[in-house]
């Protein structure tokens, strides 16, 4: 019985052990892995829009919000997401972007036609 016990409690420091380092190092990859993550995704959108970072940001502090193409970026985002849930994720078509309809401009070039819009 005792014999028992020590093996589980001898066990479960030795799991604790081997989980403590790998948590922490866990928790530092994904810092890094977010910050890396954001800066790929912004140096992507832009290339997408052919922009740079001043277009939608106050390049003195990335965190402020008040440029109307950064509001509209987020709402873009949602779209894009949106249709990547719907179906566009690529795994067997097209997978949703900027691009899919900004084709490296801020402003697409497409606009429906009058005639369409009046039929
Ligand atoms: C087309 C508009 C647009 C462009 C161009 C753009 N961003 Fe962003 N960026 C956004 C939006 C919108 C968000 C907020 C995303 C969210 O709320 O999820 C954001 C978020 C960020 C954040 C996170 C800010 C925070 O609150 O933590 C950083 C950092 C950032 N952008 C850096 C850049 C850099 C660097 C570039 C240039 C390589 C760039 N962005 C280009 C629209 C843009
Ligand atoms: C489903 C198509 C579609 C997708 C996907 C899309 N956009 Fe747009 N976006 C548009 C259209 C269309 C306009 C132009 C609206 C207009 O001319 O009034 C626009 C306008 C914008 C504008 C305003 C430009 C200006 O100054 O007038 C920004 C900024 C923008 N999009 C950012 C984004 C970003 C960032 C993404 C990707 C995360 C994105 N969009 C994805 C269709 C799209």
């Amino acid at each position: 019985m005792h014999k028992t016990l020590w093996t589980t409690l001898g066990a479960l420091l030795v799991i604790t052990l081997l989980l403590i380092p790998q948590a922490h190092t866990e928790s530092v990859t994904k810092f890094v892995t977010k910050e890396d993550q954001i800066r790929d995704e912004m140096v992507k959108i832009s290339r997408e829009l052919g922009v740079t970072c001043a277009e939608c940001h106050n390049v003195n502090n990335f965190t402020e919000a008040k440029k109307a193409t950064f509001k509209v970026s987020r709402e873009h985002m949602k779209i894009t997401q949106l249709l990547k849930e719907r179906g566009f994720d690529g795994k067997k078509g097209p997978e949703a972007s900027c691009y899919m309809c900004h084709r490296g401009k801020l402003k697409p070039d497409y606009k429906e036609p009058l005639s369409a819009k009046a039929q």
